[in-house]
């Protein structure tokens, strides 16, 4: 299949069902990913209660989710947790694409998109994420997005039925200058962004920074934080105003 779009999207309690078709239909898939999940946790009314709950914690400024869609479609979710604010501005990256659509770039793209955000508008400084030893496709990803691996953590996280050893990695603001993912060869020398073409990106998507109560939670620390909440909305009116996110094209 050629791949027209990747566009990511701050999840919203009218996805309930949608997250629940995913976590149904993938509940295989991600066994071997995935931490305990509660009883009927891929039904909608388990999903509304978390995405409820995760109105209050982007409130407060501790936790953003976004829906990840491709060529217009629900292909998974990312997950930006443990804000840290204060002098680490600090986040971890979790990810997921359904199984039908992995190796198509999707992850790929999701996390330059979230690094996008995450570095500009949510005014983070590092972004870390933590990989199985044996998930090569992961970090493949984080390499792709110019992440550095830092080294092994023993029995990091509880995942599928054990404690298990993870690969953290982290990238720095001072690591995403504008293009620097376009030019970094990936770890086998080939460009990582295939045809993708950033005009085309800027004019197929923006977004729009939201006066959420997010920023109130910045300050609230006295810091000048720029904005945490975007929604990703089609209003070419005002294109200018916005940060270079949104979506890309690959033939
Ligand atoms: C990891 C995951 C997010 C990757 O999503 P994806 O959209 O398929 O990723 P991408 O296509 O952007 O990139 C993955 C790359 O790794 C490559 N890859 C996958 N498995 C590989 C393996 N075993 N060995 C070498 N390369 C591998 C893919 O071929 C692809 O490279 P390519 O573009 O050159 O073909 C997806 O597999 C997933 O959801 N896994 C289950 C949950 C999970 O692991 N989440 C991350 C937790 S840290």
């Amino acid at each position: 299949m050629s791949l027209v779009s990747v566009s990511i999207h701050p999840l919203q309690v009218r996805d309930a069902d949608t997250l629940a078709a995913l976590y149904t239909a993938n509940r295989d898939f991600l066994e071997p990913f995935d931490p305990p999940r509660p009883e009927g946790f891929a039904t909608s009314a388990a999903q509304r209660r978390e995405l409820k709950a995760l109105e209050r914690e982007r409130a407060a400024d501790r936790l953003e989710r976004f829906l990840i869609r491709a060529d217009g479609e629900p292909a998974g979710v990312i997950s930006v947790s443990r804000i840290s604010r204060g002098p680490f501005q600090n986040a971890g990256l979790g990810y997921w694409i359904t199984e039908s659509m992995n190796g198509r770039g999707i992850a790929t793209r999701a996390v330059g998109l979230v690094c996008d955000w995450g570095f500009g508008q949510a005014g983070f400084h590092r972004f870390e994420a933590a990989t199985l030893v044996d998930n090569i496709a992961s970090q493949t990803v984080l390499r792709r997005n110019t992440f550095t691996e830092i080294g092994l953590s023993p029995r990091y996280l509880f995942i599928n039925g054990a404690w298990r050893d993870h690969i953290l990695f982290a990238r720095t603001a001072e690591d995403s200058r504008p293009g620097k993912a376009l030019s970094t060869a990936d770890n086998r020398g080939q460009a990582p962004w295939g045809s993708w073409n950033r005009d085309r990106w800027a004019e197929q998507s923006q977004a729009q920074a939201l006066g959420d109560p997010s920023r109130r939670a910045g300050q609230r620390l006295g810091l000048d934080l720029p904005q945490p909440g975007l929604r990703w909305v089609d209003r070419p009116k005002r294109r200018a105003a916005w940060p270079r996110c949104g979506s890309d094209a690959r033939a």
